[in-house]
């Protein structure tokens, strides 16, 4: 990775800009966009099991909110940043925009590797994080969400600790909570079944079927582990999947289930053994599994991994984007001058705020739907983005990226204008 001069806000912007000009929206139009609406950094102090103070650096970034409240998730992460957090925000108000659902775009993270917090920081890490945001977030203002190294039990803790802050219980202020306090059903696996759905499609997309292809997936976590499984029990062979550790080789077909039962347990790769699958120590496993030689590459783990220094070397014919920002802005042309089919973030990994969505109006309503409904009501979502990014990218034929870009700026451009800029 090249992560001290990439600046994913950077990236963020240089899509923006051509997306507007191809759009030929005046600049007045969009400068807005450009710009977060506001970024809070907080210091969070932890008291660790061994009685010592440590303090973690923590953001929420609110991007846009023309359409909505801002929606968006919390990373734990040794590397987040405020740059981080402002890029990853601004994704969210374009992906919200996609699956047309009425949220603008916001993000959150701390700078910590939970990896090396007891259950018992985490929790108050997580705690004081929420208070430490508090007057920043609620339903209808900002409504956070899980996102790497954070998961269900943690968004339990945030709602737990606003409620109390709030004095009434409030479950829609963060969803991927744990359906028993106001989850909904099929959220954990949202992100994961709407890239296979994505997948699925743009393959029929080109006439060709998801049974029997082979693919690639970086990242073993919510989005990547569930996207794998999915996937092949759709009839697809899974040949390679990486985590933090190394990556996983059969070109049989890996044994998936097995696979996500063993990392469930929050075991990595490095240790899991079985005949027949090899293993291959990162950074080489990961680069490995990023340049297979498979039909569809599901890059889930993290931004910055498809760059260009690895994106020449690229044998998939499709890029299903589970990650958000994995490809940059210098390898996506690479990319597309080789022909291969990127279907973009805000498209593909949409599945899951789609979801938090459904969440967040089953907790206003207090009334919840069964996982079938659920699952159906996501498919229907997922199907009318995706065909919208289609055809807007067969009527300017331009690659899927553009084209999503076009379609979420549209949409919060024709927004803006309507309620105006007045602050006074
Ligand atoms: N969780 C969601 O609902 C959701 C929704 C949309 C997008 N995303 C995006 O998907 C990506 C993954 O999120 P997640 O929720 O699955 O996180 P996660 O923490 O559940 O999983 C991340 C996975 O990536 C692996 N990983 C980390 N660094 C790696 C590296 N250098 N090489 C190979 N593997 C590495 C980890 O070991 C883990 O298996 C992120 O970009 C996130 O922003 C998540």
């Amino acid at each position: 990775m090249e992560n001290k001069k990439y600046n994913p806000y950077d990236q963020m912007l240089m899509v923006l800009e051509s997306a507007a000009q191809k759009l030929k929206l005046k600049e007045s139009d969009y400068v807005a966009l450009k710009h977060c609406e506001r970024q809070l950094q907080v210091a969070v102090p932890v008291v660790m099991d061994d009685g010592s103070v440590q303090v973690f650096e923590g953001y929420r970034v609110q991007h846009n909110s023309a359409r909505g409240p801002y929606k968006g998730g919390i990373r734990f992460h040794q590397d987040a940043d405020m740059d981080e957090v402002k890029a990853l925000a601004a994704w969210m108000s374009f992906k919200c925009a996609v699956a047309n659902i009425p949220y603008g775009g916001g993000k959150g993270g701390v700078k910590v590797d939970p990896t090396k917090l007891s259950q018992n920081e985490l929790e108050k890490l997580t705690r004081n994080f929420t208070m430490a945001i508090a007057p920043l977030v609620g339903e209808y203002i900002d409504i956070p969400a899980p996102d790497v190294n954070t998961n269900a039990q943690i968004m339990g803790w945030f709602a737990d600790t606003y409620s109390r802050i709030n004095g009434r219980y409030t479950p829609g202020v963060v969803t991927g909570k744990p359906p028993i306090i106001g989850g909904s059903l099929g959220r954990a696996e949202a992100t994961g079944r709407g890239v296979m759905l994505v997948v699925k499609e743009i393959l029929k997309a080109h006439k060709k079927s998801i049974k029997g292809c082979t693919v690639a997936v970086q990242g073993n976590g919510n989005v990547g582990g569930i996207a794998a499984q999915l996937i092949a029990q759709e009839g697809a062979k899974v040949v390679a999947i990486s985590d933090i550790s190394g990556a996983v080789f059969c070109d049989a077909g890996l044994p998936i289930e097995e696979l996500l039962a063993f990392s469930k347990q929050r075991k990595l790769l490095k240790d899991y053994k079985k005949d027949g699958v090899k293993f291959v120590a990162n950074p080489e496993g990961n680069q490995m599994v990023l340049t297979a030689a498979v039909d569809v590459l599901v890059p889930a783990a993290l931004e910055n991994q498809i760059t260009k220094d690895n994106a020449d070397k690229i044998k998939a014919k499709f890029i299903v984007e589970g990650a958000n920002g994995p490809t940059t802005v210098e390898a996506d042309e690479i990319l597309n001058k080789k022909g291969i089919v990127v279907v973009p973030d805000i498209l593909a990994n949409c599945g899951g705020v789609v979801c938090s969505y459904f969440e967040w109006v089953q907790n206003l309503a207090n009334y919840y739907w069964t996982e079938k409904e659920v699952n159906a009501k996501l498919e229907e979502k997922m199907m009318i983005a995706f065909e919208g990014v289609y055809k807007k990218a067969e009527e300017h034929k331009c690659p899927l990226r553009m084209a999503a870009y076009m379609v979420a700026i549209e949409r919060i451009v024709e927004a803006k204008k309507i309620k105006g800029y007045y602050y006074g």
